[in-house]
């Protein structure tokens, strides 16, 4: 029912939840459908911490799953982060006494977000998570509404910024990968622990969000295959580069073969595209249905600013009662996403060797591909100095995945191959 005034718990006065506290504190304008929205008690670990904004006006909660219930609650925001320990509990208390739910935690979603859904809908209750995708870039409305008209085959894109700015400064700065990400972890662009941005993990979690609202199945997290930059040597951004294309960690969900192939890896695109052109923290999006065709988004992905105006635009829906399903169906006739294997996977690749500088040895490389299956579709020969070995480089054309990789272990097994051959894909952009 309509309401003249909703009353918000926030848990998690962090960098999103600092950033919402902000925004309404500056926006009493803010008042979709007529109606007013005030905070009216918040959570967070400590009381004490120093905080650039008063909190001094609102309820205090030790414990968010008592800000979650507390009756004077109408709307329960969650920005602690996690998908286990107290953010899912909260959120699950919220929604199981019927309240709307608004997250920017894509972990949870990505994790629980199928259960959690079946919850919302038992009880009749919007979840939102604008914010959990892009940041402030509307990539969850984008599919949840917008695209529902059509069918969609291909979300594809680069959804986390920590990678693509380390990307982004190994190649312009000529640094090595260690270098940029201790410089970004003292600035606070990355983690103290980064595994999650670097690792792929949060970029993972992501597209398993906008695969299942794109293609109307229930999140399956543990059907991502993920792979991150840790392994990316500015030799391969350069060579790369020579060859026409730039390295950026790439996120896609495809429909293919009955499946939806889920995954997050490195991925070689060329220069002049928008990919290749999407520089340091920002994040990129194409989306490709049947009839509207290609779509791109590009956008900030994180930032007080950016994810407290997304958290604002699912007030807003809450506020106006605007309903939709939580991934296009209802969620108890969710099924989860299966994989696609890789021989049924179609790519071109880049592989990296390092060989010994004798006769016969590039015939050998060409010869093991060839028996595979697999051609040649550009070939370069690089002197580096101090290498300890002549490093090639070449790019295939299309074959199937696993063709390629069996191709790959059989080049490295070869005598004259110094080391083990460094296989990226070539975005299929
Ligand atoms: N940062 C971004 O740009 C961004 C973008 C998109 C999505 N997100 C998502 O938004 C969520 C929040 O991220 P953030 O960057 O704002 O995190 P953050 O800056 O680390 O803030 C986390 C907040 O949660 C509080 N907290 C931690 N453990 C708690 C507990 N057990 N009980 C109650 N409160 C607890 C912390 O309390 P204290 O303040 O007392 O330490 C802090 O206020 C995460 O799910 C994240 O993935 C973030």
């Amino acid at each position: 029912m309509a309401k003249s005034h909703w009353r918000i718990g926030v848990a998690g006065l962090g960098t999103v939840g600092g950033g919402l506290v902000k925004f309404l504190a500056e926006r009493p304008d803010f008042a979709p459908a007529g109606a007013r929205a005030e905070i009216v008690g918040v959570s967070a670990r400590s009381k004490d911490r120093l905080r650039d904004f008063d909190i001094g006006g609102y309820r205090w909660f030790e414990d968010p799953v008592a800000l979650a219930a507390d009756p004077d609650v109408d709307v329960f925001v969650e920005l602690i982060g996690g998908a286990e320990g107290p953010a899912k509990a909260a959120v699950e208390t919220a929604l199981k006494l019927g309240k709307p739910v608004i997250t920017a935690n894509k972990a949870l979603i990505a994790t629980h977000g199928a259960a959690l859904a079946v919850l919302a809908e038992a009880h009749d209750v919007p979840l939102l998570f604008e914010a959990a995708v892009m940041g402030g870039t509307p990539a969850v409305k984008m599919l949840r509404e917008a695209m529902v008209g059509d069918e969609v085959d291909t979300v594809a894109g680069i959804l986390n910024g920590t990678c693509n700015y380390i990307l982004t400064e190994m190649e312009a700065r000529s640094r090595t990968f260690a270098d940029v990400l201790a410089e970004a972890q003292r600035l606070g662009y990355a983690e103290a622990d980064p595994t999650t941005d670097i690792g792929g993990f949060d970029a993972a979690h992501k597209i398993t969000i906008l695969a299942a609202l794109a293609f109307g199945c229930a999140p399956n997290f543990a059907a991502a295959e993920i792979e991150g930059v840790d392994q990316i040597e500015l030799l391969d951004i350069k060579l790369a580069h020579d060859l026409g294309y730039r390295i950026r960690l790439v996120a896609s969900a495809v429909r293919a073969d009955g499946g939806v192939s889920v995954r997050v890896h490195p991925a070689l695109a060329p220069l002049g595209h928008p990919l290749a052109e999407t520089r340091g923290a920002l994040n990129a999006l194409f989306i490709e249905g049947r009839r509207i065709g290609r779509i791109f988004i590009q956008g900030p992905g994180a930032g007080a600013g950016p994810t407290a105006a997304a958290v604002a635009a699912d007030i807003a829906d809450v506020m106006t009662l605007a309903r939709r399903p939580v991934f296009q169906a209802a969620a108890t006739t969710l099924a989860p996403f299966t994989g696609v294997d890789a021989a049924h996977r179609l790519g071109k690749a880049y592989i990296r060797l390092l060989v010994k500088d004798q006769p016969g040895v590039i015939a050998a490389v060409s010869e093991t591909l060839a028996e595979a299956g697999v051609s040649i579709d550009s070939f370069l020969q690089k002197s580096v100095e101090d290498a300890g070995g002549v490093p090639i480089v070449l790019t295939t054309h299309a074959s199937p995945e696993s063709v390629i990789l069996e191709a790959v272990e059989r080049i490295a097994a070869l005598p004259a191959v110094l080391e083990r051959p460094r296989m990226l894909r070539i975005a299929r952009v």
